[in-house]
């Protein structure tokens, strides 16, 4: 078996590496401070998922479609419900008039799948594909199973975590094909402008590339209503943007999203998805069909994070951290210290977000996601789980406790 591996994967020295990835070495780190600190409670800020289930209405929606006959079979690339459903929430909640449900929009099995997916409509070897850093890495790491490249944007705090478009050298734009953004954005829940977007539709029709955009947490604003890229007047001739019920109506794990905007490229994913899988249960597209009729959902579960927020922000800053409240998604990101005085006087220097984050792991009981790829910076998740709002509070008061003898140092 060990030579019959691609290269893409590692040829033959496929899983003969001994390197250790980052979320590995949290789960590591959490299992060793449990063994020393047995009944301890591991506050756990990393998680990347809603803590809660989907709504009852929801749930139950998808009990009565799963009961009907003609829901049972192949889905293929689906039916009219989502499209529809889709395109009236586009219009009613981010304000995009005109999707045609028929041409412009397609069910996903999830983002993730989706971005799997695009890569094969546009990437050809030697293509590049424009990447933020910090960020979702999926559609790059299939770009380059088609031996395309990818070339990083990396995402500042002076630029307002918006990638400088005029930094792509010329030689790279010439043989960009795409330009991969996610706002409200994980992991530095940063928001993007209308401005910004208005710059990305001109970048992408000056240099001849598609935009996909991921708005896996587009309606999880704090304030105000979503920021659609499709709202740009012309984002539709140069791109897509995708939505997903993962985040926004609790259901990661139903696996369910639509692709929408440019005519063209909807029906290029729909030929390769078409070629990929056989489409997600119609029980399952009716009822996040459902979930976009009713998008105060989102608006209840965005109003619990923006609470949990203002509190983990307080907590934080108490304890030396500068951190601000993003506008939206369930990301905190903050800049990692470089290094902390205990409380007898002994001080530990950090090279790392991820020497930080395992050092809030073993002597906190904490567990944070550390970044390290633009500056170093650590992701508090608000989706840590409680049984109740006051536990939530119990919860926010045990961190502020935990950090109240370290004074970090930035
Ligand atoms: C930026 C981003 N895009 C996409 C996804 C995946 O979303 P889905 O559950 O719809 O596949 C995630 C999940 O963490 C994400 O953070």
């Amino acid at each position: 078996m060990q030579n019959l591996f691609a290269d893409r994967i590692g040829g033959n020295q496929y899983g003969k590496s001994q390197a250790i990835y980052k979320f590995e070495r949290i789960k590591r780190a959490k299992r060793a401070t449990m063994a020393l600190h047995p009944g301890g409670e591991i506050i756990d800020l990393g998680v990347g998922e809603p803590d809660e289930m989907a709504f009852p209405e929801v749930v139950k929606k998808l009990c009565s479609e799963a009961q009907m006959p003609e829901n049972r079979g192949y889905a293929d690339n689906g039916d009219a419900v989502l499209k529809q459903a889709a395109a009236r929430y586009l219009e009613r909640v981010c304000d995009v008039k005109g999707i045609n449900p028929e041409t412009e929009v397609l069910h996903s099995i999830g983002s993730k799948s989706a971005l799997s997916l695009l890569p094969a409509a546009l990437i050809n070897p030697g293509d590049y594909v424009l990447m933020t850093i910090p960020g979702y890495p999926v559609f790059g790491t299939h770009a380059k199973y088609y031996g395309g490249a990818v070339y990083n944007l990396p995402l500042n705090e002076t630029n307002h975590y918006l990638p400088k478009l005029n930094s792509v050298p010329a030689d790279v734009l010439r043989k960009t094909k795409a330009l991969v953004l996610n706002y409200p954005n994980n992991p530095t829940g940063a928001t993007a402008t209308r401005e910004f977007f208005g710059e990305v539709v001109a970048f992408a029709k000056q240099h001849k590339l598609a935009v996909i955009h991921d708005a896996a947490y587009a309606a999880l604003v704090f304030s105000g209503k979503p920021l659609s890229f499709l709202a740009t007047p012309g984002a539709k001739e140069v791109g897509v943007e995708l939505h997903s019920a993962s985040k926004s109506f609790n259901m990661t794990g139903w696996r369910c999203g639509f692709v929408a905007g440019n005519e063209l490229l909807v029906k290029a994913y729909g030929d390769i998805k078409d070629n990929s899988d056989s489409g997600q249960f119609l029980a399952i597209q009716h009822a996040v069909a459902y979930g976009l009729d009713h998008p105060e959902i989102t608006v209840s579960i965005a109003d619990k994070y923006s609470r949990r927020m203002n509190g983990l922000v307080e907590v934080l800053n108490k304890a030396g951290f500068n951190a601000k409240k993003p506008k939206g998604s369930f990301f905190l990101y903050v800049k990692a210290p470089r290094a902390a005085i205990k409380a007898d006087g002994k001080r530990v220097e950090f090279k790392s977000a991820e020497e930080v984050s395992q050092w809030l792991i073993t002597e906190k009981l904490i567990s944070t996601v550390p970044w390290d790829d633009a500056g170093a910076y650590l992701r508090f998740s608000v989706t840590f789980v409680v049984k109740n709002f006051a536990d939530e509070n119990r919860v926010l008061g045990e961190i502020e406790q935990r950090l109240s003898d370290v004074k970090f140092e930035f």
